[in-house]
């Protein structure tokens, strides 16, 4: 385990919210991989000025895997000191989250210092402020601490979580699938995405590159399928899906995930050129 002194990475903005990340957290509650470990540790890694969003993970993951544990990590340590503090009001009841909630924070970077191997490590808004450069190495640090068969998840979303992606990297550092997940009601158009894609694809988005060509599509089937917007946003996000499809993308995603605002492709489908 590294030193608690010498966490890998660097301190970044600590904006989070509320329920900013339920889009990542319901698509996590549905991963075999977490449903059939025994006793699954999930790291929160970089939560942020606040521990509310290790909290809410926790509390989704515990109704699909009950003896579920959460570790918030941060690499500030005034973070770990605030995010610790609240876990005392957890405990005293004042807050919403259960009293005996399995959550607890410390202080770690990418190197991920935890007690046994985590099945589940979100990072989400992380990587955001890191270079480009340094994404593959920070994937293969994360990775290299999960439990044979767990999951990294990496991505972005917007201030309120209503426009998300995310990357799920394999323990032996290879990405496997790329999600996006929007919430449709209100929706503008899909490719509003492209602002919050993870790290390794944001600055991808350029003519050439797959994942322009695939917000390119997902824009020209929003608008094309415009008159099915009078029986809600969810029949014109259907459509999108299969639009995607139909133009020979290995679309991963099924009709009930659809039609939570998801679409995920293997990454092949948009890694860089
Ligand atoms: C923008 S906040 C995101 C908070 C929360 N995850 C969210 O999505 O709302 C990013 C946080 O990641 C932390 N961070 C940056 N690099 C890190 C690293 N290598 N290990 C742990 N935390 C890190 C920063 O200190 C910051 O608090």
């Amino acid at each position: 385990m590294a030193r608690a002194s010498s966490p890998t990475g660097h301190a970044t903005r600590g904006t989070t919210n509320t329920n900013r990340l339920r889009r990542v957290d319901r698509w996590i509650a549905a991963r075999p991989e977490l449903l059939r470990a025994p006793a699954p540790l999930v790291v929160d890694l970089g939560y942020g000025a606040s521990g509310v969003t290790a909290l809410e993970l926790y509390t989704r993951l515990r109704t699909v895997a009950a003896d579920v544990e959460v570790l918030g990590l941060e690499i500030d340590p005034d973070r770990v000191a605030r995010a610790t503090a609240q876990l005392e009001d957890v405990r005293a009841g004042r807050t919403p989250f259960p009293t005996d909630a399995r959550v607890r924070f410390a202080r770690g970077g990418f190197e991920v210092p935890t007690p046994r191997p985590p099945t589940i490590i979100r990072a989400s808004n992380v990587l955001r402020q890191y270079d480009e450069t340094e994404v593959a190495d920070a994937w293969r640090l994360m990775t290299a601490r999960l439990a044979p068969g767990g999951l990294l998840i990496e991505g972005t979303c917007d201030e309120i979580g209503r426009v998300s992606s995310w990357i799920d990297v394999s323990a032996d550092a290879v990405p496997l699938r790329f999600t996006i997940s929007l919430r449709l009601a209100g929706l503008e158009h899909p490719a509003i995405v492209a602002e919050r894609l993870p790290k390794a694809l944001i600055h991808r988005n350029i003519p050439g590159e797959r994942v322009h060509d695939l917000m390119a599509l997902l824009d020209t089937a929003w608008e094309r399928n415009a008159a099915l917007a009078t029986f809600g946003p969810v029949q014109r996000w259907l459509a999108v899906v299969a639009a995607v499809r139909d133009a020979g993308w290995p679309v991963q995603t099924n009709r009930t995930r659809a039609k939570l605002g998801e679409l995920t492709l293997p990454y092949s489908a948009v890694a860089p050129r």
